[in-house]
């Protein structure tokens, strides 16, 4: 996967939210799923997003967090942040960090960690990130709200249409003592990083009727060469990714209509 060569690559970039009408600057977490294809065969997806820290470091606290941010009591997310400490790292990015205003500008992050093959047959415990190569812009939270609210799809599309835009993709290597199953904890800077390619976007095309609408961006959907570690978090996100996929293609109402279901 990782042998020089260019590749084909599908990707699809997204809000992290479950409301897929929700404005740009009501979701402070960005996304991106990829999949790239090899010419032998095989492919490997990822879905990526924008903190440089997850918010939880168990499923199990996903749940929790998920129940929390969507209860009506005043007191849930009290509740839920003295539970989980860990919640700090990620609450300190989404409240200090600037925004920008374009995909092309974000660097996004795997945040868990996967096991690579080296060409030796070594085995390494990776993260890695898309790292944009066009400068970041950083703003505040209220200017980016006076852009509206899709400027990030419309950005994105008039970007890509005047030129490609480009991320490098960074490898991150552990060292032995690294935690790999807990992505709310960052490693310690210096870490072996390696350049491991470039994602180039040439072409956006609508979500609607586009060629990423029916994947699934499932992180073990994984190469040769490429394996999950003892983490429990890619099953979980397995699991929960295809009834998500399964839920999101039973509506079909909100596909455009075309050929014969087009007639009236
Ligand atoms: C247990 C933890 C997690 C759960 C339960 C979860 C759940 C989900 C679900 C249900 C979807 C929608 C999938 C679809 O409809 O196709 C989704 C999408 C996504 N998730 Fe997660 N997620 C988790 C953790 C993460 C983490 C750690 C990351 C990034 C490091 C991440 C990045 C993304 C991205 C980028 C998408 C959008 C993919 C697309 O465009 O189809 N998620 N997640």
């Amino acid at each position: 996967m990782l042998a020089a060569g260019q590749y084909p690559v599908l990707g699809r970039f997204n809000l992290a939210t479950p409301d897929p009408n929700a404005p740009d600057p009501t979701v402070r977490v960005r996304g991106i799923g990829v999949q790239i294809s090899a010419p032998d065969g095989n492919v490997w997806r990822m879905a990526l997003i924008d903190p440089p820290v997850f918010a939880v470091s168990t499923p199990q606290g996903f749940y929790d967090l998920l129940n929390a941010s969507a209860s009506k009591n005043p007191e849930a997310m009290k509740s839920f942040v003295a539970a989980h400490p860990e919640f700090a790292a990620f609450g300190e990015w989404a409240t200090k960090a600037p925004w920008t205003a374009s995909y092309a500008e974000v660097a996004f992050n795997s945040l868990n960690a996967f096991i690579f093959k080296d060409g030796s047959g070594a085995e390494h415990a990776v993260r890695w990130s898309l790292r944009p190569q066009t400068q970041a812009a950083p703003m505040t939270a209220e200017d980016f709200a006076k852009l509206g609210a899709n400027h990030l799809e419309q950005d994105v599309t008039e970007r890509v249409a005047r030129s490609p835009q480009r991320w490098t993709l960074v490898l991150t290597v552990a060292d032995p003592s690294d935690p790999i199953s807990d992505p709310t904890k960052a490693w310690p800077p210096g870490r072996r990083t390696v350049e491991a390619g470039t994602l180039v976007v040439q072409k956006i095309e609508p979500e609607a009727d586009g060629p990423c609408r029916d994947i699934n961006f499932d992180p073990t959907i994984l190469p040769d060469g490429i394996k999950v570690s003892d983490d429990p978090f890619p099953a979980a996100r397995s699991a929960a990714y295809a009834k998500s996929y399964d839920l999101r293609t039973s509506e079909a109402s909100s596909y455009p209509r075309t050929g014969a279901s087009a007639k009236p």
